[in-house]
């Protein structure tokens, strides 16, 4: 359990007033965790401080070798005022195995929990409560040691801040399209594309802008060795509702084992799909759009939730999916998981966290 120290600031800022322009990540709270590592010492001085910027060294490992990672999660504003978490013992778990990757010291779990409640109980004021809002949270790892060998750090800094956000993509629940990247890859086996490490996100940024010149919101990757089996978008994992059955990319290496990813999942099992995590080509993908069997594309993330396609484009082929319209189990995963999240449908599973009644 970590002793958490509590400044709160003397010049708290102007909360948004009009919710339905907060965007994405832009507007930031007044407080943050912040831990420190020391080689020897361990995790020490937890504290929850103003919101302020970051002094680093200029040699500090983070910025030249980008041992770095993060996570992504949200705060609720239920309808009765209280604010609660989504499954936040899985980032925390998410984060024990990137760190592991990345050879970070680990945090422990509890701790990682206790320290996401200490500064939403603190800023819980910045949870907004319009519909379709949340308070987005990030917690980040940067190893803060001066020296330029490549090397494990011997010190780190673990913080956490956190944004009033609405929809991340401007489409909101309306369809998005997306492209079928064949140039650039994303991850390899043995690489880094089963954790949240910011060079895994550097190195898809040229393929994004690609995507956005060519007017489309995101692209979708292929395997690394091969070019041939999709694996996941730009900031989410993606499924398939192929003649009744749904696919999505296995979690053996090279994609993200998302939290949506899995509770969708978990709910669709529940619903009676058969849902196959298991290799599919972009080929048969394709063909199956062709022959009408392609019935609905949908991409999960904690960042997106659940983000219908509606179109894909794969070399000088298009799938127009569904019409372009949301599909019905693509807006029933939607109600299901955002009702359990804001907490207007029970929590059968144990999902939710409260942080503040
Ligand atoms: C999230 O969904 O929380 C993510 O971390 C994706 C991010 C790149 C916006």
């Amino acid at each position: 359990m970590l002793d958490i120290r509590i400044e709160k600031t003397t010049a708290p800022k102007q909360k948004p007033v009009d919710e339905s322009k907060l965007g994405f990540g832009r507007i930031f709270t007044d407080h943050m965790f912040i831990m420190n590592y020391t080689e020897g010492k361990g995790w020490h001085d937890a504290r929850v401080v103003p919101y302020a910027p970051v002094v680093l060294d200029p040699s500090a490992l983070v910025f030249h070798y980008a041992q770095e990672c993060f996570e992504g999660m949200k705060a609720y504003r239920r309808k009765d005022g209280g604010v609660q978490l989504f499954r936040p013992e899985k980032n925390a778990q998410r984060m024990l195995s990137t760190h592991d990757r990345l050879c970070i010291p680990p945090i422990p779990e509890e701790d990682f929990v206790q320290a996401v409640k200490a500064l939403v109980e603190v800023d819980a004021d910045w949870v907004p409560h319009s519909e379709g809002t949340s308070l987005y949270i990030r917690p980040f790892t940067i190893a803060t040691e001066a020296v330029l060998g490549v090397k494990a750090a011997a010190e780190y800094q673990f913080i956490i801040i956190a944004s009033p956000s609405g929809a991340y993509y401007a489409e909101g629940i309306n369809p998005v399209r997306i492209y079928v990247e064949d140039q650039y890859t994303r991850a390899a086996p043995g690489g880094t594309g089963y954790i949240k490490c910011g060079g895994n996100y550097a190195a898809s940024i040229i393929a994004s802008e690609k995507a956005h010149k060519l007017g489309f919101s995101q692209v979708l990757w292929l395997d690394g060795v091969e070019r041939k089996y999709v694996e996941e978008v730009g900031s989410m994992n993606i499924f398939f509702k192929i003649d009744g059955e749904i696919y999505t990319a296995p979690t053996c290496g090279t994609v993200l084992p998302g939290i949506t990813r899995m509770s969708c999942i978990e709910l669709m099992k529940e619903w009676g799909y058969q849902v196959n995590e298991t290799r599919l080509a972009i080929t048969d993908l394709m063909q199956a759009a062709k022959e009408g069997k392609l019935e609905e594309v949908f991409g999960t993330g904690t960042a997106a939730v659940i983000s219908p396609v509606g179109e894909l484009v794969y070399e000088d082929q298009s799938a127009i999916i569904n019409g372009g319209k949301i599909g019905e189990l693509t807006h029933k995963l939607y109600d299901t998981l955002t009702g359990i999240q804001w907490g207007t449908l029970p929590d059968e599973h144990g999902w939710i966290v409260p942080v503040c009644k």
